[in-house]
């Protein structure tokens, strides 16, 4: 008998991730960095902050909507760009398909596999997201190429610094699979079919090539030749950052902040919003739960532009204690990508109705009409929990 493919928790969706995934797939999934402290630390920050839940005056009626730079979201929950390869043969047409059925933001990564014309064109409301990568030519290329295409605002993730390397060992994947490639990595997939077979099925391989970074005339760069050209760009400085958030004339969300001499520095480049993130515990291992510093950057500079937050994110609950917090929305990684390797598109619907019923449940037992009533008198926050990085409040600051 099939199993019911629906799932109850984002927990379950990454057990099934798990079964169904080659496991060079699912380590690439999974990420993390070093020990794997923060990627964990983002995720258990949640469960250290409890709930100061009503029991009665409960509100029938609630409002979980809210805007993102100006954007109609309906509820505060976007989906983070990941440059994921390989999960599934519709891959980011799937995700964005799924988040405009739920009524949700997009977030496109360029190091995706699906071209942004394709993406916006199943959501609208989709985010582009780029890395400080190439020449300047070609960055003002890219945007224009987003832009044409109809995506809703820019994302400048900065927070990456190349740090390579798991105690846990990482993922053998290829610069590109072709027919000697797939069957180097036959022991590896062949244990799971149902993989296989969803690719089989649209009569290619997973071919890990970059479409959003192709140059006009020329063809597409593998995820590692694009990865290359990254890792060979100087490093931004703050005035590369204002001329980026120049050259792209809409909203512009800055994604990777978690010091708030850099949120202040945000708000002097320009920038419409930031993303308090630590790339999911992908990057610097050991940085703080992200979490735990939003309150310090909220406080900051959250009169002046809105403030986000990505990483841990794994339940409605965790959307609710961000935005008590001060977040205006949340962004969700990992969470989606078990639900798209569990179900494809439904398994990402599945996910976002996880969050949404989640988050509700919360504002009911909390005794709220909506999230704009969320605050930190609804939480229980342990003495000590929050973090002021790169500032001068808190006992627990880190000064410059
Ligand atoms: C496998 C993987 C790939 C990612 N690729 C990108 C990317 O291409 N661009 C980006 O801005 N962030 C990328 N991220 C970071 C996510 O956007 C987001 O910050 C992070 O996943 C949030 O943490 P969570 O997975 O715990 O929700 C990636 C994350 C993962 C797990």
């Amino acid at each position: 008998m099939r199993r019911n493919p629906w799932f109850e928790t984002v927990a379950e969706a990454q057990h099934r991730a798990e079964k169904r995934l080659p496991a060079m797939v699912y380590g690439a999934l999974v990420a993390g960095s070093e020990r794997g402290r923060t990627i964990e630390h983002n995720v258990s920050a949640f469960a250290d902050l409890g709930f100061a839940p009503r029991v009665a005056g409960h509100h029938a009626q609630r409002d979980l909507s809210t805007t993102v730079m100006g954007v109609e979201t309906s509820f505060p929950v976007l989906i983070s760009p990941t440059g994921v390869q390989a999960v599934n043969p519709d891959g980011e047409v799937a995700v964005a398909r799924a988040a405009a059925n739920r009524g949700v933001i997009m977030g496109l990564s360029s190091f995706a596999s699906k071209p942004v014309e394709e993406v916006v064109a199943a959501n609208p409301n989709t985010f582009y997201q780029m890395y400080w990568s190439g020449d300047r030519d070609a960055m003002v290329q890219r945007m224009d190429r987003a832009r044409k295409a109809g995506a809703k605002a820019l994302i400048a993730t900065l927070d990456w610094s190349f740090s390579h390397g798991r105690d846990w060992g990482s993922p053998a994947i290829p610069d590109k699979i072709d027919f000697k490639t797939a069957m180097r990595l036959a022991p590896g997939v062949l244990p799971r079919p149902g993989w296989l077979w969803r690719f089989a099925k649209t009569g290619r391989v997973p071919d890990l090539t970059v479409p959003n970074l192709q140059p006009p005339g020329g063809t597409a760069p593998t995820f590692f030749g694009a990865y290359a050209e990254w890792m060979q760009t100087p490093p931004p400085t703050w005035d590369d950052v204002k001329w980026m958030r120049t050259e792209w004339d809409g909203p512009f969300l800055l994604k990777g902040i978690t010091r708030v001499d850099d949120a202040r520095k945000a708000v002097d480049a320009g920038v419409t919003a930031l993303s308090v993130s630590n790339h999911g515990g992908n990057n610097l291992d050991t940085t703080p739960a992200t979490i735990r510093v939003l309150p310090s950057i909220v406080e900051a500079v959250g009169d002046q532009i809105e403030v986000l937050l990505d990483g841990g994110v794994r339940r409605g609950g965790d959307v609710a204690k961000a935005l008590a917090l001060g977040a205006r929305a949340v962004l969700i990684g990992r969470a989606y990508l078990w639900g798209l390797a569990a179900n494809g598109q439904a398994g990402v619907e599945n996910v976002l109705d996880i969050m949404r019923s989640g988050l509700d449940s919360a504002v009911l037992g909390l005794g709220h009409t909506g999230v704009r009533d969320l605050s930190p008198r609804d939480l229980v926050i342990p003495p000590g929990f929050h973090l002021t990085l790169g500032g001068e409040t808190g006992s627990d600051s880190t000064k410059d």
